[in-house]
């Protein structure tokens, strides 16, 4: 298992709207091994393919405190059934770290997808766990956190970012490092 580089904004990698996976092959269970480990080494809560650079339609969430690999899900090729309700919560992303700004989602969800064995799974969420799925599910499509706020908002979180995000490198280097790893430099500018 790696640790993998984190895809981070605005680079057009996060803007992709992925594919469906149609097979669960190694290179899939690789993947997908590999983004769990990324995950809870950042930590996160959640994380989608196109952060770490793959085009697939696969997102992994553990939205358990402490992290619990008993809780974690992996989804491939997930889709939002139902939505209802209204909630506010406060989001960040591995993509975007530093940033975490109040976002309104649905406040209830069934999501569908398929796991490693290739089995089609329902998700019934409500809370933390119905936020994470929707803003784990948009990055599929191309979609941020910070598309839903507010052009004000909007730019209060850019420029949060720009500030933090030179502090964030080189501390996530020197995690990287730790591991025996070498981190790859940012693949663009904010
Ligand atoms: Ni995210």
């Amino acid at each position: 298992m790696a640790v993998l580089d984190l895809v981070l904004y605005p680079d057009d990698a996060l803007r992709i709207s992925c594919r469906p996976v149609e097979a669960i092959t190694d290179e899939v269970r690789k993947l997908v091994e590999d983004m769990v480990e990324t995950m809870y080494d950042a930590p996160g809560v959640g994380l989608a393919a196109p952060q770490v650079g793959s085009d697939l339609r696969i997102t992994v969430i553990d939205c358990s405190v402490p992290e619990d690999p008993a809780n974690l899900w992996v989804l491939i090729n997930p889709t939002i059934l139902e939505r209802s309700g209204s909630i506010i919560w406060e989001e960040g992303c591995l993509s975007i770290p530093g940033v975490y700004m109040e976002v309104r989602r649905a406040e209830r969800v069934v999501v569908k997808a398929m796991n490693l064995k290739g089995e089609t799974y329902e998700i019934e969420a409500d809370g933390l766990e119905a936020v994470c799925l929707q803003h784990e599910i948009d990055h599929l499509n191309g979609v941020l956190f910070l598309d839903h706020l507010s052009r004000l908002k909007h730019r209060m979180a850019l420029k949060t970012y720009k500030r933090t995000l030179p502090a964030w490198i080189e501390e996530r280097a020197e995690k990287l490092k730790k591991k025996g790893q070498e981190p790859a430099p940012p693949r663009s500018e904010p």
